[in-house]
């Protein structure tokens, strides 16, 4: 697929909570085919000091207003210089990138399991899914109910449960902990998750010995994002595999987990 290098205009830049931020770059291009699971490397300007570009999960795309939707969680000096874009400024970024979630079929009933900022990439994929909400169960973990993101555009395309580590919202615990991954998952064909890699491993796991199609998205660091420089590079039963270009998304089957 065609990658393009663009300056975008950030249009909105607006902060969800303490460390989460919701950026909406306007591309002067039509922009098209962009998948649920595929990332953007975005150029972040601070006097040169941060010449490598930063990656970030598509969390929605418009194509009539050509804009594309990222969800930003302050991480380190990359993040953060991110964050404190003014709208109207350029941003520079490399689209799309990686591979995409396999789409559900029609009959599908899939669960979406989000962990931090990896509720990006879940977000995009029930909205995109086409298939009925009722058969979309969309479940987010996060430590603290100030931690989660306001989700209510996305209520229509789902079922949305909740996890928090002290038990401010939703079921307390991690993801792992909620009834319906204890003791449901047997009614879902499909698990898609994108978050810590400590809670994709748990989930892969239990997929696997469930003998249901799981798919991971992975956030190893990366550096050029396009398979040049070999730094995310995955383990995995084949070989060593790129996370820029073979992944992000991978079947937990083709892992060494
Ligand atoms: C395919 C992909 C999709 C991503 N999607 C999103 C997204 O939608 N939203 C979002 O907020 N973030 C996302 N990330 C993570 C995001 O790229 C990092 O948070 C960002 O690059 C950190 O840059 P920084 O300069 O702020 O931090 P740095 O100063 O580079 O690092 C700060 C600290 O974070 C650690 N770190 C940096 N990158 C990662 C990483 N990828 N995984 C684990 N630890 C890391 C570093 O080791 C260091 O300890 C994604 C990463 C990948 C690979
Ligand atoms: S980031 Fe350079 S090869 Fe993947």
């Amino acid at each position: 697929m065609k990658k393009t290098v663009s300056d975008f205009l950030l249009l909105e830049n607006k902060q969800l909570n303490n460390d989460n931020f919701q950026l909406v770059l306007q591309s002067s291009e039509p922009i098209s085919g962009i998948f649920p699971g595929q990332f953007i490397n975005v150029e972040i300007k601070e006097a040169n000091e941060i010449f490598l570009r930063r990656p970030f999960s598509v969390l929605d795309v418009d194509y009539e207003s050509q804009t594309i939707s990222l969800l930003v969680k302050i991480l380190g000096r990359g993040s953060r210089k991110l964050t404190e874009s003014r709208v109207g400024q350029k941003i520079n970024a490399i689209f799309p990138l990686g591979k995409s979630f396999t789409l559900p079929e029609d009959s599908d009933r899939i669960l979406l399991i989000g962990g931090g900022s990896g509720v990006a990439p879940m977000l995009f994929l029930a909205k995109t899914s086409g298939l009925d909400p009722k058969n979309v169960t969309i479940l987010i973990g996060a430590r603290s109910a100030s931690d989660h993101i306001d989700i209510s555009s996305y209520r229509p395309y789902g079922d949305f449960l909740f996890t928090t580590e002290d038990g401010s919202l939703g079921e307390k615990g991690y993801v792992t902990n909620h009834p319906v991954f204890v003791d449901e998952l047997d009614r879902f064909d499909k698990i898609y998750t994108c978050g810590p890699d400590l809670m994709m491993k748990a989930i892969g796991r239990k997929a696997i010995e469930k003998n249901i199609c799981c798919e991971v998205s992975l956030e190893n660091m990366m550096a050029c994002g396009f398979g040049v420089c070999l730094c995310c590079v995955e383990d995995t039963k084949t070989g060593h595999k790129c996370v820029c270009t073979d992944g992000p998304v991978f079947n937990v089957n083709d892992l060494k987990w």
